[in-house]
């Protein structure tokens, strides 16, 4: 079965305040894999995310670092379980993509947002988990965003 969402948002606040809305819906062991241009609002979705989680520090995009870990906060269920922001728009190979060790990062049970996630298409990656949504972020205009989040059938 598939599950999708849609929202049009007009403004970065309300891409961020239907994140966090959406981010109550989340269980242990979930994977979002975001997609869209430059500007689409990628790390504004991921920074609503975290809010709802609970996530008090600043979400800052991890384009150079590639990746940041944060402890969730909420819901109940989440408590104590990490929350991976990864940005591969700097990846260019498989190999680059390898010393990531994603497959460690998802045996963790938490949850994680992935940017530029085409990335992972180009260099035939699937990633296994519970849960795994894309979202798939879109300019609809200057200030208006489509968000579009399908859950990929399990097995
Ligand atoms: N409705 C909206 N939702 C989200 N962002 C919006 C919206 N309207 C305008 N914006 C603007 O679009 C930009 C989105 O930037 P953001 O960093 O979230 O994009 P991104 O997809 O992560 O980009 P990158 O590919 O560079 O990582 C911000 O400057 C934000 O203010
Ligand atoms: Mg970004």
């Amino acid at each position: 079965m598939t599950t999708s969402t849609e929202f049009l948002s007009d403004s970065p606040a309300a891409t961020e305040a239907f994140a966090a809305r959406w981010a109550q819906n989340l269980t242990p062991d979930a994977v979002l894999l975001l997609t869209g241009d430059l500007g689409a609002g990628k790390t504004t979705f991921i920074r609503g995310l975290a809010h709802g989680l609970g996530i008090a520090e600043p979400i800052r995009s991890p384009t150079f670092t590639l990746m940041h870990e944060y402890v969730i906060q909420q819901p109940p269920h989440l408590q104590g379980t990490p929350f991976f922001h990864i940005d591969l728009y700097r990846i260019e190979t498989p190999a680059q993509l390898a010393t990531l060790g994603l497959d460690e990062i998802l045996e963790r049970g938490g949850v994680v947002a992935i940017e530029w996630a085409e990335r992972l298409r180009m260099a035939n990656v699937s990633l296994r988990a519970t849960h795994v949504y894309e979202v798939a972020l879109t300019h609809s205009g200057e200030t208006h965003r489509t968000v579009r989040i399908v859950e990929q059938c399990a097995g």
